[in-house]
């Protein structure tokens, strides 16, 4: 009987997902004894009844390295751990069904698992690992915020499309002398923000790692308006906020889904500059979801294929409980326990911030 590895991808979706499960498709089949399945929706799949699990044939997963999403379906609401239940009242609640989980891999002779996530993800791949589940992680995410690898894959795709709408933005901001602010995802990480403003060529770049002072932001643009630019493009992390304040969020009560949905940073801080006297026009887009649907870049492509390649390997060499990162040059195995003890966030007297700091751009402080 063929050995059985179960794929999921779980969380946000992230362009780069579909390099991933082909690289694993691929390179499983070089060996002749084993089958790969999909989880459809994450463990929902798996968990569901019936379940809904697909097999990844070479042919399937042909030419699929270059489409973004996910061709198995993600869910970043439930798992095992906390599984959306209906109660009689029509309130919801979350029950724990790893047990079941566990039954459920045995029943489907499933021999090793690749979770394809984020950091939620890879926290319940390590809670499975600790029951005994024979796991590997791969690191995924737009934000960049999985310690113990340099990038995740997704990122570099999502800054591409951070630096377009900025280079987009300074055109509109030049020709009608405007202050253009611009809000990008990046949850906790003023990764995407940073990047995507010292490409883009922002005057200002305010992400969560730097709480800013509204009159150091205005400081900024009074010297840029003064200086003859009638004109200035503000890049906003979607978690950034005042040094008095805390980040903008809706409260999020969909069962078994995080807690908070950021959001609002932008509209806050232009009216945060109204209040403060600004008298340029102002207007705010939020980029969304544009940054993280779509084609993945080659670099984003490259990677999650070299993941996909070593999640494979670790398999074989029965890596359980390890994730795949990149320690450029290399791709290694770090054990997940590490990779999810802290946040990967910028560092504040990085090379990075020196570099925007620099370039003249104001973060704020
Ligand atoms: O983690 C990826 C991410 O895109 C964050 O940048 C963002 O805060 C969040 O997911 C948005 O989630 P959703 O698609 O559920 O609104």
């Amino acid at each position: 009987m063929k050995k059985r590895v179960l794929v999921a991808t779980g969380g946000g979706d992230c362009p780069g997902l579909n390099a991933v499960i082909r690289a694993i498709v691929k390179r499983a089949s070089l060996e002749h004894n084993w089958e790969i399945l999909g989880s459809i929706d994450a463990f929902d799949g798996l968990m569901r009844d019936p379940m809904h699990l697909v097999e990844l044939t070479p042919d399937k997963v042909a030419g699929i390295h270059v489409m973004g999403g996910t061709i198995i379906g993600t869910t970043n609401k439930g798992g095992p751990f906390a599984w959306p239940v209906k109660n009689n009242d029509g309130s919801w609640t979350t029950v724990d069904r790893s047990q079941d989980f566990m039954n459920r891999l045995q029943y489907q002779n499933i021999d090793a698992i690749i979770n394809i996530g984020g950091d939620g993800s890879q926290r319940i791949s390590q809670k499975l690992f600790e029951l005994g589940c024979p796991i590997i992680g791969v690191p995924k995410t737009i934000d960049n915020d999985l310690s113990d690898t340099d990038f995740t894959f997704g990122f570099q795709t999502a800054v591409d499309a951070a630096t377009d709408a900025v280079d987009k933005l300074v055109t509109t901001a030049a020709s009608h002398h405007r202050i253009l602010i611009l809000e990008v995802m990046g949850r906790y990480a003023g990764w995407i923000a940073l990047h995507a403003s010292i490409a883009g060529g922002a005057e200002v770049c305010l992400i969560p790692e730097i709480p800013y002072s509204i009159e150091k932001v205005m400081e900024a643009i009074d010297k840029r308006i003064d200086s003859g630019k009638g004109f200035a493009n503000i890049v906003i992390a979607e978690g950034a906020m005042p040094r008095e304040g805390q980040m903008s969020y809706q409260e999020n009560n969909e069962p078994g889904a995080m807690k908070i949905r950021l959001g609002g940073a932008g509209l806050r801080l232009s009216q945060e500059l109204k209040s403060a006297g600004c008298s340029i026009d102002i207007r705010e887009t939020i980029l969304g979801h544009l940054q993280r649907g779509g084609r993945p870049n080659a670099f984003d492509r490259i990677l999650a294929s070299q993941f996909g390649v070593k999640a494979f390997e670790m398999v074989l060499e029965v890596k359980w409980g390890h994730m795949v990162a990149y320690r450029h040059p290399n791709i290694v195995a770090v054990p997940i326990a590490e990779a999810i003890q802290n946040y990967n966030l910028v560092d504040v007297d990085s090379d990075l911030v020196r570099t925007a700091r620099g370039l003249g751009i104001s973060l704020g402080d």
